[in-house]
């Protein structure tokens, strides 16, 4: 191989690599952060509840908090998402929830204390990876006739807008629900949920 042959494949990798760089950070910049939401480094350590503050979460978004190292989410559904869930009744492996894991004021229809915001930590129950949103109703590579939800990249486990899995898919089980609780009709604290507190 010629030197100018080696010198233009060097070029095309370096290419090739700064795109993919580039495309990364674009996505990373694309997930919405506040950091006011983050909790502090000692309350991270003690494993302390973190208040999280909805007020700026648009219908149909999802933030992304962490509580004792994990990634929870907070969807705001709208009221067209909350009628999928019952049409994906036949398609999940556990509709009523009686062996997932959640607190009995999010074992409902919805797996949620108010329907509109739905609770998750965001970590499949096949293996632990973090599954990715794809919460519009919309045709996708895994699903055609798609409801919108939750794909695990890792070995295809879906999971419809109230973390439930579907049928015949690796996770055995329905997304888990923290403890949570609303303090105030746009601020909810996750890892308590006592009264009065
Ligand atoms: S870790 Fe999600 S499908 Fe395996």
């Amino acid at each position: 191989m010629a030197e100018n042959d080696l010198d233009e494949g060097k070029r095309r990798f370096l290419l090739t690599a700064t795109t993919v760089a580039t495309g990364v950070a674009a996505t990373a910049a694309a997930v919405p952060f506040v950091a006011s939401m983050m909790p502090s480094e000692r309350a991270k350590a003690a494993g302390a509840p973190v208040e999280v503050d909805v007020s700026r979460l648009e219908p149909g978004q999802r933030m992304i908090v962490e509580w004792r190292g994990k990634p929870v989410w907070v969807v705001r559904r709208t009221p067209e998402m909350l009628n999928t869930i019952k049409a994906d009744d036949d398609r999940v492996a556990d509709p009523e929830s009686k062996r997932s894991v959640q607190p009995p004021y999010a074992k409902n229809e919805f797996r949620a204390a108010k329907p509109e915001y739905l609770v998750l930590v965001g970590i499949c129950t096949h293996l632990g990876c973090s599954p990715v949103d794809r919460l519009q109703a919309q045709p996708e590579p895994f699903a055609a006739d798609w409801h919108g939800g939750f794909y695990c990249p890792c070995h295809g486990s879906l999971f419809d807008l109230a973390g439930r899995v579907y049928k015949n898919k690796p996770a055995p089980d329905n997304l888990v629900v923290p403890p949570y609780k609303f303090v105030s009709d746009t601020t909810l604290v996750i890892g308590d949920d006592t009264k009065g507190a």
